[in-house]
C-alpha cells in the first residue's frame, strides 16, 4: 500500500511538470573498488550519452531453472523432453507489474525504452548528468593502466523502491571491460613443445606424432571418434566469435586437404552475424581458424554456424548477452553451442554474472548443450598484476554450462599445465557435482587451503587434448594449444552423439552436465597426472575422479554411445 502510494504522488508531480519530487533510492549493486588495473581519471562531460541497458526480473527464475534440472537429470521422468520457446517464456517473461514499475520510473525520468533483444530487455540512452542523477550514482572515466583501455563506468548505483524489486540489473554501469580483448580467446601459438611418452601406454592407433602434432586424425583416435558423415541435418553445431574473430573458407579447404582427405573439401560453415560483426575472411584470426577448423573437421558433416559477434564499448561483454538472447530469440534453438572465449571473474558484477547465467539455463531447457573453454591461465585469470588468491575465470562459474579444461600427451594423457580451472566466487556448489568435488576436496587436504573458495561452483567439468593443435592458418600449418583447442573437439563429439540419438528417434543431449557426473562418467577417460600452476604456487593436482584442471576426464565417443544406450 505505502509502495503504492509512493508511485501515485510521483506520477502526480510529474503530471503537473512541478520538479521531481526527490524519491528515495536504494542501492541496487554495488562493488568496493574497480577491478585490479582500473583507476578512475575523472568525470565524463554530463552531456556524454551512455547507452544502457536495463534488465527486467524474470517472474520465475527459480521455476525455470528446477525444470532445466528436470530436463537434464537421467532417471527424471522429464529428461530430455526440452521446453519451446514459448514453454520458457512462461518461466521468465518479465510480469506487468515489473514492466509498468521499469517504465514508469524510466517515464518519471523522461528517458524512453526502445525494446531489447527478449522480453527481458530495455534499451535506453541516458546523458551523464542525468544517469548520475537518477541513479544517485556519479559515472567516471576509468582507465587501465596496462592497456589504457577506458570505460565510462561506476561502482554503485540505486534506485527507488518502487523499482528495485522490478529490477535485474542495468549493464554495463559496473562491469568493466576486458583489459586487452584478445585476452578473451582462450588460445595461443604454441612454442614448440616435446612430450616424452611411455610407449607402453600409448592408446591403440595413437601415432606417436600425435604428442607433438595434434590433428582429426590423433583425436579420432584418442576419443573413438567416428569418421562417417552424419545424417540429420536438424542437429546443429553452433560456434561464438568475438573480438573480431574470423576464419577463411580456403584455409578450411586447405585443412580438410590435408587432414580430412576423406570428406568433400567443399565442406564448409554458415556464418550469422550479430551486433555488426562480420567474418572477415581476409583477416583471419588464429582462434577463428581453430574453431572452424576443429568443428567441421570433427564433427563430419554436422552442419555448422559461425556466429560472429560485434564488438561493442562495453569490452564486447555486451555481446556475451546478445548472443544469448539471440539465440534464446529463436524459434529453434542450436543443438550445441561451443565459446573459446572467457573472461575474469573479478571484472564483473554478480547481478551481471547471475543474469548472463540464468541466460544459459534458458537454452539449456531449449535442450542445447552449451561448452565453454575454462580458460588458459591455471589457477589464475589471465588478468596480470599481483594475485594473492586463485582468480576464477567467467562464464566457468556458471553451473548451468559445461567447461572444458585441456590436456597434454597421449601416453599418458596428462592435464595441461595452462588449463584453468578452480571455483567461483559467485555460485555455490551444484547438487550434481557435490559428490566429486568434496572427494576432491578431502584428497587435497589442507594443500592451498584459504586460496580459494570451497563452497563455490567448481570447474571444469571435463577436458581434451589442448596442445599443439595443426591449424591452418593464412596457408601455413601453424600449432596452436588452449583450451580453445579442447572445447571445439568437445562439442563436436557431442555433436556426433545428438546425430546418433536424432536417427534413433531420441531427442538430443541438452544441458550435459547432470548427466556427465552420473551415467555419463565411465564413459569418460579419467586424467589423473598433471597440474594448473599459477599464482605462485602448483595450482591444483590432477587426481583419480574429478578435478579442478581437467574435470571428470576426455571423451570416449563409444563409451559415450553404450551410456546413452545406443550401443
Ligand atoms: C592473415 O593474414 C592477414 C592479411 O595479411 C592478416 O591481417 C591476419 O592477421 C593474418 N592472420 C593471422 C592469424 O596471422
Ligand atoms: C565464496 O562463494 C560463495 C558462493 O558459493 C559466496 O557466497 C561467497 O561470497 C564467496 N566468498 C568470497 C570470499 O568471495
Amino acid at each position: 500500500m505505502v509502495a503504492a502510494g509512493l508511485l501515485a504522488f510521483s506520477f502526480f508531480t510529474a503530471a503537473l511538470g512541478a520538479p521531481l519530487a526527490r524519491e528515495p533510492l536504494h542501492v541496487h549493486d554495488a562493488r568496493s573498488a574497480a577491478p585490479q588495473g582500473y583507476t578512475a581519471s575523472g568525470a565524463p562531460h554530463p552531456d556524454t550519452v551512455l547507452q544502457l541497458r536495463v534488465a527486467l526480473k524474470q517472474s520465475n527464475n527459480a521455476g525455470l531453472i528446477d525444470k532445466l534440472y528436470e530436463v537434464s537429470t537421467p532417471g527424471s521422468q522429464s529428461y530430455r523432453k526440452f521446453l519451446s520457446k514459448s514453454e520458457v517464456e512462461q518461466y521468465v517473461a518479465p510480469s506487468a507489474e515489473s514492466l509498468a514499475a521499469v517504465t514508469a520510473w524510466l517515464d518519471r525520468n523522461g528517458v524512453k525504452a526502445t525494446p531489447g533483444t527478449t522480453s527481458q530487455w530495455l534499451n535506453i540512452e541516458v546523458p551523464v548528468a542525468k544517469a548520475n542523477a537518477m541513479l544517485d550514482t556519479e559515472f567516471s572515466t576509468f582507465e587501465h593502466s596496462d592497456t589504457g583501455v577506458s570505460a565510462i563506468r561506476t561502482l554503485a548505483y540505486s534506485v527507488p523502491a518502487s523499482v528495485k524489486p522490478h529490477l535485474d540489473f542495468i549493464y554495463p554501469t559496473t562491469v568493466f571491460p576486458v583489459k586487452a580483448t584478445k585476452a578473451m580467446a582462450n588460445v595461443h601459438i604454441a612454442s614448440s613443445h616435446r612430450h616424452n611418452s611411455t610407449a607402453h601406454t600409448r592408446r591403440a592407433g595413437v601415432d606417436a606424432s600425435c604428442d607433438n602434432a595434434m590433428t582429426p586424425a590423433c583425436l579420432q583416435a584418442l576419443y573413438n571418434v567416428p569418421t562417417t558423415p552424419a545424417t540429420q541435418s536438424s542437429n546443429t553445431l553452433a560456434v561464438s566469435s568475438f573480438v573480431s574473430s574470423s576464419s577463411s573458407t580456403a584455409d578450411l579447404t586447405n585443412f580438410l586437404g590435408q587432414f580430412r582427405s576423406d570428406v568433400p573439401s567443399s565442406t564448409t560453415f554458415a556464418v550469422s552475424n550479430l551486433d555488426g560483426g562480420v567474418n572477415n575472411e581476409a583477416q583471419t584470426s588464429v582462434e577463428g581458424s581453430l574453431d572452424i577448423q576443429y568443428t567441421v573437421g570433427m564433427a563430419t558433416n554436422v552442419p555448422t554456424t559461425f556466429f560472429t559477434v560485434g564488438s561493442d564499448n562495453g569490452g564486447d561483454l555486451g555481446g556475451f548477452l546478445d548472443l544469448v538472447n539471440t539465440l534464446i530469440a529463436q524459434e529453434t534453438a542450436p543443438t550445441v553451442l561451443t565459446t573459446s572465449f572467457g573472461f575474469p571473474e573479478a571484472l564483473i558484477s554478480q547481478d551481471f554474472a547471475t543474469n548472463l547465467c540464468n541466460a544459459y539455463a534458458q537454452l539449456g531447457a531449449r535442450g542445447t548443450s552449451i561448452l565453454f573453454s575454462s580458460g588458459d591461465s591455471g589457477v589464475d585469470d589471465g588478468e596480470g598484476g599481483s594475485c594473492t588468491t586463485f582468480r576464477p575465470t567467467f562464464p566457468s562459474g556458471c553451473p548451468f554450462i559445461t567447461v572444458v579444461g585441456a590436456t597434454q600427451g597421449t601416453a599418458p594423457e596428462t592435464a595441461a599445465d595452462l588449463s584453468s580451472g578452480g571455483f567461483s566466487n559467485f555460485f555455490p556448489t551444484p547438487q550434481y557435482q557435490s559428490d566429486a568435488v568434496s572427494s576432491y576436496l578431502t584428497t587435497l587436504g589442507s594443500t592451498n587451503a584459504g586460496l580459494f573458495n570451497k563452497t563455490g561452483r567448481a570447474y571444469p567439468d571435463v577436458s581434451a587434448a589442448g596442445i599443439s593443435y595443426q591449424v591452418v592458418i593464412n596457408g601455413t600449418v601453424t600449432p596452436v594449444s588452449g583450451t580453445s583447442a579442447s572445447t571445439p573437439v568437445f562439442a563436436s563429439i557431442i555433436a556426433l552423439l545428438n546425430d546418433r540419438l536424432i536417427a534413433s528417434g531420441q531427442s538430443t543431449m541438452g544441458f550435459l552436465n547432470p548427466f556427465l557426473y552420473s551415467t555419463g562418467k565411465s564413459a569418460l577417460n579419467d586424467i589423473t597426472a598433471g597440474s594448473n600452476p599459477g599464482c605462485g604456487t602448483k595450482g591444483f593436482p590432477a587426481e583419480a575422479g574429478w578435478d579442478p584442471v581437467t574435470g571428470l576426464g576426455t571423451p570416449d565417443f563409444n563409451k559415450l554411445l553404450s551410456a546413452l544406450k545406443l550401443s
